[in-house]
């Protein structure tokens, strides 16, 4: 309704989240921004209550009890379960797909089988529901590395390179028979290895117009060079150099149109953020993976290059008017630089003291969004894996990057750790 006085819940409590929030509070149609859970960092930026994400009858009560007017169902497993269905049956509106047209995401299984049958082009794959015979899949294939990944939500953690045999046997006996991630590795993927630049578009839809935001381009791995562990994301900057206009528009006609047609055909029409996955291959542009939502630090670039109002964009996907819309993009470059605790993604320390932030967890030339933090006796604490996201823009990569790492190397807390290299790739391929 616009012109009326709007109060937004905002579910999650991650940078992503923060970042929403941000630009949900620049909003001349929004009064009020809350959160659930939230966290120290946005507690500067919108109260926040604590109420678990995947806690649906807890978030129905807050959304009641606060009479909010919108809510923004973020993160992928409360979409998973059928949060928006369930508030949406309670009277709220919600950004965000139901349940079902979450399963884009929470079923690898499901997405590759839909890729197939509408003709997207993804890496061949097959898929199995028992240990032994995809180990003999495996083998007979013989070809190396082979891509495994389990069909539910992992973390992030369900997707393994095996280099050989010995590898694959050991992913495949973690996955299906041990049960790491639960009923995720009931079912499993087996993929044709695909090589090529990697580039993330996330995309506002409404069922029927599809706008991508600018492009961006994470950095996965925990450290230098692409070396380490995989992790949520130590990094990001956008636009990516390798989504040139006419990757964009096959891009459009061959994956993006057709995914949202595929979802109306299969009777689960999207509605939200799509996360588009992308690897530029020889052969061209091929989906990797497609997420339900946000991505988590894509956010933290792209939400800054927007000018429209996100709160009216958000809106007219659920209602349908996205066509109407504005989706206007600043020409500037971002950046965000991610500092993790030493250790992350393995075991980590909590509670450490933040020194560099002022009392609204800010520092000046840059903009803080606070990934894990907790705010306790007037400081700052790290209470995560990945701490804090330094984002800056600029008229180039190189200028947003240079006031990002200057911002880096004043924000200090025992053991921190970030990556030195965050937007090389990019800058290289900038200037070639
Ligand atoms: P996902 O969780 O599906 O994003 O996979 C995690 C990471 O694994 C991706 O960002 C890629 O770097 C890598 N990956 C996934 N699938 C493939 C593939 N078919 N070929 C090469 N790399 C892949
Ligand atoms: N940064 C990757 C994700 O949000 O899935």
């Amino acid at each position: 309704m616009p012109g009326h006085a709007m109060k937004v819940l905002v579910i999650g409590s991650g940078g992503r989240e923060h970042a929403i929030i941000r630009k949900l509070n620049e909003s001349p149609e929004v009064t009020e921004v809350i959160c659930a859970p939230g966290n120290g960092g946005i507690a500067a930026d919108a109260v926040c209550f604590s109420v678990k994400a995947t806690d649906i009858s807890g978030m129905c009560e807050l959304a009641a009890r606060e009479a909010v007017d919108f809510v923004c169902v973020t993160p992928d497993d409360p979409l998973a379960i059928g949060m928006v269905d369930a508030l949406e049956e309670k009277g709220f509106a919600c950004f965000g797909p139901d349940r079902a047209a979450a399963q884009i995401e929470a079923s690898k299984v499901f997405a590759k089988n839909m890729m197939k049958k509408y003709g997207i082009p993804t890496a061949d794959y097959a898929v199995f529901d028992d240990p032994a015979k995809a180990l003999a899949y495996v083998k007979e294939q013989n070809s190396w590395p082979s891509v495994i990944k389990a069909d539910g939500l992992a973390l992030g953690k369900g997707v393994i390179i095996a280099q050989n045999a010995g590898e694959a046997e050991k992913a495949l006996q973690e996955m299906m028979v041990d049960r790491t991630f639960g009923n995720a590795g009931s079912q499993v993927v087996i993929e044709e290895f695909l090589s090529g630049p990697e580039v993330s578009v996330l995309a506002f839809t409404d069922g029927k117009t599809v706008r991508p935001m600018i492009s961006s381009m994470d950095h996965k791995r925990a450290n230098d060079n692409d070396e380490g562990l995989n992790t949520g994301g130590m990094g990001t900057i956008a636009p990516s150099p390798f989504y040139t206009e006419e990757v964009a528009d096959r891009c459009m006609k061959e994956i993006f149109l057709p995914t949202v047609k595929a979802m109306n055909a299969e009777g689960r029409p999207f509605k939200g953020c799509l996360y588009f996955g992308l690897m530029i291959t020889e052969k061209g542009p091929k989906v990797i993976e497609y997420n339900s939502r946000f991505g988590d630090p894509e956010t933290q670039v792209v939400l800054p290059l927007l000018k429209s109002d996100l709160f009216r964009i958000m809106q007219a996907c659920r209602s349908g008017t996205l066509a109407e819309t504005e989706t206007e993009w600043s020409d500037q470059c971002a950046a965000c630089v991610m500092i993790a605790s030493g250790g992350y993604p393995g075991s980590y320390a909590k509670g450490k003291v933040i020194r560099g932030l002022d009392e609204n967890g800010r520092h000046a030339g840059v903009t803080v969004y606070h990934s894990g933090t907790k705010f306790e006796n007037g400081q700052y604490l790290t209470n995560g894996g990945r701490v804090l996201g330094i984002s800056a823009l600029g008229r180039t990569l190189g200028e947003a990057l240079e006031k990002s790492y200057a911002a880096v190397k004043e924000i200090t807390f025992e053991n921190a750790h970030y990556r030195t290299d965050i937007g090389k790739k990019a800058l290289e391929r900038g200037n070639a």
